[in-house]
């Protein structure tokens, strides 16, 4: 099922809002974070709820898609470091409830074991959030990646470097990672995916209406039954029948 809003900071409020439900309904809530420009927004809104007192972050457990490899959580570019920019150093979530893949791990298939352990022992993922990919990633599960994947070691395409360089000072991003795999994301009770902006116009069609197909590892989440897609109009752009949604809705 998907919305589409009127701007990135309607849906961005939107996807927020539902995130602080679903914490008030189970504070010991387990949630799946992923960073991104995307997410940017979602994490300031979340911010200002907490402020507002309508949320309390004190019981709730956290595990991150993704981490590059070979970044210390010291490095400014490393997803720890970013979360907690973001969010984590804002709001009363216990960190050592916060979890991300160790980029620094010598040992990536233990790693990606630990984690699923990690995730299994919480109780299992309730609430993921996810962006897209240009390339319909999700996570850092590059096309090609299978849907029965799990967390693991990867290597960045190129056009994920290229769209990511923007958050390295010195443009330098790691070509490898850490992520999640699409059976580990596909785990998670419920999954919200947020997609603005024009890039991932492309991206945004081809998950919804392709088959599902491993050239879009995005197009994974139409096999999941509880599935909500927060986009605006630009990322909408080329869904098959948006004007007709469009009007509908006004
Ligand atoms: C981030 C992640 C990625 C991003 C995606 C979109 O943890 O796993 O899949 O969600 O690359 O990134 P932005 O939001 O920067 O366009």
């Amino acid at each position: 099922m998907y919305k589409i809003f009127e701007s990135s900071e309607d849906a961005a409020e939107a996807l927020a809002d539902l995130i602080v439900s679903r914490i008030n309904e189970k504070p010991s809530i387990v949630l799946g974070l992923a960073t991104g420009a995307t997410m940017e927004p979602v994490y300031a809104a979340l911010i200002e709820a907490h402020k507002a007192g309508r949320v309390s972050f004190a019981g709730v457990t956290s595990f991150n898609l993704d981490e590059y490899e070979g970044l210390s959580p010291r490095h400014s570019g490393s997803y720890r470091a970013t979360m907690d920019r973001l969010l984590f150093d804002h709001v009363d979530i216990d960190k050592a409830k916060t979890h991300l893949p160790d980029g620094m791990t010598h040992d990536p298939e233990h790693e990606g074991e630990r984690y699923e352990r990690l995730i299994a022992e919480a109780g299992g993922i309730d609430l993921q959030l996810l962006g897209i990919g240009r390339n319909g990633h999700i996570g850092f599960n590059e096309p090609g990646s299978a849907f029965s994947s799990r967390t693991r070691l990867v290597v960045l395409e190129e056009e994920t470097l290229k769209a990511n360089a923007g958050f390295f000072s010195d443009r330098s991003v790691p070509e490898r990672a850490l992520t999640m795999g699409i059976a580990t994301i596909l785990d998670a009770r419920e999954i919200a995916v947020m997609a603005t902006g024009p890039a991932k116009a492309d991206a945004v069609a081809r998950a919804l209406y392709a088959a599902p197909d491993a050239d879009c590892p995005a197009s994974a989440l139409n096999g999941h039954d509880n599935v909500r897609w927060f986009l605006d109009r630009e990322a909408a752009a080329e869904l098959p029948d948006v004007d007709v949604r469009l009007r509908a809705a006004d």
